[in-house]
Protein backbone atom coordinates (compact mmCIF):
# COMPACT_ATOMS: atom_id res chain seq x y z
CA UNK A 1 0.00 0.00 0.00
CA UNK A 2 1.26 3.31 -0.83
CA UNK A 3 1.83 5.05 3.01
CA UNK A 4 4.66 6.90 3.95
CA UNK A 5 5.21 8.41 7.22
CA UNK A 6 6.49 12.08 8.24
CA UNK A 7 6.63 13.49 10.94
CA UNK A 8 4.13 15.73 12.78
CA UNK A 9 3.27 19.37 13.33
CA UNK A 10 1.22 21.54 14.77
CA UNK A 11 -1.05 21.47 11.72
CA UNK A 12 -1.90 17.92 12.19
CA UNK A 13 -3.63 18.85 15.90
CA UNK A 14 -7.45 18.50 14.61
CA UNK A 15 -6.83 15.54 12.27
CA UNK A 16 -5.01 13.65 15.08
CA UNK A 17 -7.65 14.61 17.86
CA UNK A 18 -10.33 13.53 15.82
CA UNK A 19 -8.60 10.08 15.09
CA UNK A 20 -8.26 9.51 18.33
CA UNK A 21 -12.28 10.08 18.76
CA UNK A 22 -12.91 7.89 15.84
CA UNK A 23 -10.56 5.09 17.58
CA UNK A 24 -11.82 5.61 21.13
CA UNK A 25 -15.15 5.78 21.89
CA UNK A 26 -14.89 5.42 26.22
CA UNK A 27 -13.64 7.73 28.51
CA UNK A 28 -9.59 6.94 27.60
CA UNK A 29 -9.60 9.02 24.96
CA UNK A 30 -6.53 11.68 25.19
CA UNK A 31 -7.49 15.02 25.68
CA UNK A 32 -5.92 17.35 22.91
CA UNK A 33 -3.77 19.32 25.26
CA UNK A 34 -1.96 16.14 26.15
CA UNK A 35 -1.25 15.93 21.89
CA UNK A 36 -0.58 19.71 22.37
CA UNK A 37 2.41 18.48 24.77
CA UNK A 38 3.76 15.78 22.94
CA UNK A 39 3.90 18.28 19.79
CA UNK A 40 6.12 20.60 21.92
CA UNK A 41 8.87 18.12 23.13
CA UNK A 42 11.84 17.73 21.19
CA UNK A 43 12.54 14.38 22.47
CA UNK A 44 9.29 12.79 21.15
CA UNK A 45 9.01 11.09 18.33
CA UNK A 46 5.58 11.69 16.90
CA UNK A 47 5.29 10.36 13.28
CA UNK A 48 1.83 10.19 10.84
CA UNK A 49 0.89 7.67 8.39
CA UNK A 50 0.04 9.34 5.21
CA UNK A 51 -1.73 8.11 2.00
CA UNK A 52 0.40 8.99 -0.83
CA UNK A 53 -2.48 10.58 -2.91
CA UNK A 54 -3.92 14.01 -1.08
CA UNK A 55 -7.52 14.39 -0.40
CA UNK A 56 -10.08 16.23 -2.38
CA UNK A 57 -9.29 19.36 -0.86
CA UNK A 58 -5.36 18.42 -1.88
CA UNK A 59 -4.17 18.35 1.87
CA UNK A 60 -2.60 15.34 2.73
CA UNK A 61 -5.17 12.19 4.03
CA UNK A 62 -3.72 11.53 7.14
CA UNK A 63 -4.77 7.66 8.27
CA UNK A 64 -2.89 7.25 11.69
CA UNK A 65 0.02 8.02 13.70
CA UNK A 66 2.13 6.81 16.70
CA UNK A 67 3.99 9.16 19.46
CA UNK A 68 7.10 7.44 21.41
CA UNK A 69 8.00 9.18 24.20
CA UNK A 70 11.68 8.59 26.59
CA UNK A 71 11.72 7.03 29.90
CA UNK A 72 15.32 6.80 30.51
CA UNK A 73 18.17 6.73 28.43
CA UNK A 74 17.68 3.38 27.39
CA UNK A 75 13.89 2.98 27.54
CA UNK A 76 11.16 4.37 25.19
CA UNK A 77 7.96 4.45 25.54
CA UNK A 78 5.05 4.20 23.16
CA UNK A 79 2.30 6.43 24.20
CA UNK A 80 -0.41 5.48 21.32
CA UNK A 81 -0.35 4.41 18.02
CA UNK A 82 -3.67 4.94 16.30
CA UNK A 83 -5.25 4.01 13.01
CA UNK A 84 -8.48 5.31 11.61
CA UNK A 85 -11.05 2.63 11.73
CA UNK A 86 -11.75 3.12 8.24
CA UNK A 87 -7.99 2.27 7.50
CA UNK A 88 -7.20 -0.35 9.76
CA UNK A 89 -6.26 -4.17 9.37
CA UNK A 90 -3.85 -2.63 5.93
CA UNK A 91 -0.21 -3.32 7.59
CA UNK A 92 -0.57 0.46 8.62
CA UNK A 93 -0.18 -0.07 12.23
CA UNK A 94 2.48 -2.66 11.34
CA UNK A 95 4.11 0.43 9.24
CA UNK A 96 4.20 3.07 11.75
CA UNK A 97 5.60 0.81 14.53
CA UNK A 98 8.53 -0.32 11.98
CA UNK A 99 9.08 3.28 11.25
CA UNK A 100 9.29 4.84 14.93
CA UNK A 101 11.59 1.97 16.43
CA UNK A 102 13.87 2.51 13.48
CA UNK A 103 13.88 6.57 14.34
CA UNK A 104 14.03 5.33 17.94
CA UNK A 105 17.09 3.17 17.07
CA UNK A 106 18.90 5.91 15.35
CA UNK A 107 18.23 7.94 18.58
CA UNK A 108 20.36 5.50 20.67
CA UNK A 109 22.68 5.57 18.25
CA UNK A 110 23.49 9.30 18.53
CA UNK A 111 22.75 9.44 22.44
CA UNK A 112 23.97 6.89 23.68
CA UNK A 113 26.71 6.25 26.20
CA UNK A 114 27.74 2.60 25.25
CA UNK A 115 24.67 0.71 26.36
CA UNK A 116 24.35 -3.08 24.17
CA UNK A 117 20.82 -2.60 24.32
CA UNK A 118 17.14 -0.58 24.92
CA UNK A 119 13.84 -1.05 25.36
CA UNK A 120 10.59 -0.11 24.21
CA UNK A 121 7.64 -0.65 26.25
CA UNK A 122 4.01 -0.04 26.41
CA UNK A 123 0.98 -0.28 28.27
CA UNK A 124 -2.17 -1.89 26.19
CA UNK A 125 -5.64 -2.58 27.24
CA UNK A 126 -6.31 -6.84 27.93
CA UNK A 127 -9.06 -6.91 25.88
CA UNK A 128 -7.92 -4.48 23.18
CA UNK A 129 -7.02 -7.96 20.61
CA UNK A 130 -6.37 -6.14 17.87
CA UNK A 131 -3.35 -3.93 19.33
CA UNK A 132 -2.01 -6.78 21.23
CA UNK A 133 -1.99 -8.94 17.82
CA UNK A 134 0.14 -6.53 16.37
CA UNK A 135 2.41 -6.13 19.25
CA UNK A 136 3.13 -9.78 19.09
CA UNK A 137 3.11 -9.86 15.73
CA UNK A 138 6.18 -7.11 16.03
CA UNK A 139 7.88 -8.78 18.79
CA UNK A 140 6.55 -7.43 22.04
CA UNK A 141 6.32 -9.83 24.70
CA UNK A 142 4.26 -9.05 27.97
CA UNK A 143 6.29 -8.38 30.97
CA UNK A 144 3.61 -7.66 33.32
CA UNK A 145 0.00 -6.27 34.55
CA UNK A 146 -1.47 -3.15 35.51
CA UNK A 147 -4.19 -3.10 38.11
CA UNK A 148 -7.00 -0.70 37.08
CA UNK A 149 -4.61 1.29 34.82
CA UNK A 150 -7.86 1.88 32.82
CA UNK A 151 -11.04 3.90 33.42
CA UNK A 152 -13.73 1.75 34.35
CA UNK A 153 -11.22 -0.63 36.38
CA UNK A 154 -10.19 -2.23 33.35
CA UNK A 155 -6.75 -3.60 33.38
CA UNK A 156 -3.35 -3.07 31.74
CA UNK A 157 -0.91 -5.25 30.23
CA UNK A 158 2.75 -4.35 30.14
CA UNK A 159 4.51 -5.05 27.08
CA UNK A 160 8.29 -4.52 25.96
CA UNK A 161 10.61 -5.40 23.30
CA UNK A 162 14.44 -5.08 23.49
CA UNK A 163 16.78 -4.01 20.69
CA UNK A 164 20.11 -3.42 20.36
CA UNK A 165 21.65 -0.32 19.95
CA UNK A 166 22.55 0.74 15.81
CA UNK A 167 26.29 0.49 15.80
CA UNK A 168 28.27 2.89 14.02
CA UNK A 169 30.63 2.19 11.70
CA UNK A 170 33.62 4.10 11.33
C1 LIG B 1 -4.14 -1.38 17.04
C2 LIG B 1 -4.10 -0.71 15.68
C3 LIG B 1 -3.21 0.52 15.75
C4 LIG B 1 -3.56 -1.70 14.64
O1 LIG B 1 -3.43 -1.00 13.41
P1 LIG B 1 -3.70 -1.73 12.01
O2 LIG B 1 -3.25 -0.81 10.95
O3 LIG B 1 -5.08 -2.22 11.96
O4 LIG B 1 -2.70 -2.98 12.16
P2 LIG B 1 -2.06 -3.83 10.96
O5 LIG B 1 -2.97 -3.82 9.81
O6 LIG B 1 -0.66 -3.37 10.77
O7 LIG B 1 -1.98 -5.27 11.59
C5 LIG B 1 -3.12 -5.91 12.07
C6 LIG B 1 -3.61 -6.98 11.10
O8 LIG B 1 -3.91 -6.40 9.86
C7 LIG B 1 -3.71 -7.37 8.80
N1 LIG B 1 -2.71 -6.88 7.82
C8 LIG B 1 -1.41 -6.56 8.00
N2 LIG B 1 -0.85 -6.15 6.86
C9 LIG B 1 -1.81 -6.20 5.92
C10 LIG B 1 -1.86 -5.88 4.54
N3 LIG B 1 -0.81 -5.38 3.88
N4 LIG B 1 -3.03 -6.07 3.88
C11 LIG B 1 -4.10 -6.54 4.51
N5 LIG B 1 -4.13 -6.86 5.83
C12 LIG B 1 -2.98 -6.69 6.52
C13 LIG B 1 -3.26 -8.57 9.41
O9 LIG B 1 -4.37 -9.39 9.69
C14 LIG B 1 -2.66 -8.08 10.71
O10 LIG B 1 -2.60 -9.07 11.67
P3 LIG B 1 -1.97 -10.50 11.28
O11 LIG B 1 -0.82 -10.25 10.35
O12 LIG B 1 -1.51 -11.08 12.58
O13 LIG B 1 -3.09 -11.27 10.68
C15 LIG B 1 -5.53 -0.30 15.21
O14 LIG B 1 -6.37 -1.42 15.32
C16 LIG B 1 -6.12 0.84 16.02
O15 LIG B 1 -5.87 2.01 15.73
N6 LIG B 1 -6.96 0.53 17.04
C17 LIG B 1 -7.61 1.56 17.83
C18 LIG B 1 -6.63 2.32 18.67
C19 LIG B 1 -5.87 1.40 19.60
O16 LIG B 1 -6.43 0.52 20.22
N7 LIG B 1 -4.55 1.64 19.72
C20 LIG B 1 -3.68 0.87 20.57
C21 LIG B 1 -3.50 1.56 21.87
S1 LIG B 1 -2.50 0.56 22.96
Amino acid sequence: MDIKTRVATFQDLDIIFQIEKDCFNSGDVFHKETFEFFLTKSETIFLLAVKSEKNRTGNDLIVGFIIAHPKSNSKFEIVTIDVNPDWQNRGIGAILLREIEERIKEKFQSDTSGAKDFIIELVVYENNHNAKKLYTKMGYQISGKLNNYYSQNRDGIKMNKKLPVKQTHT
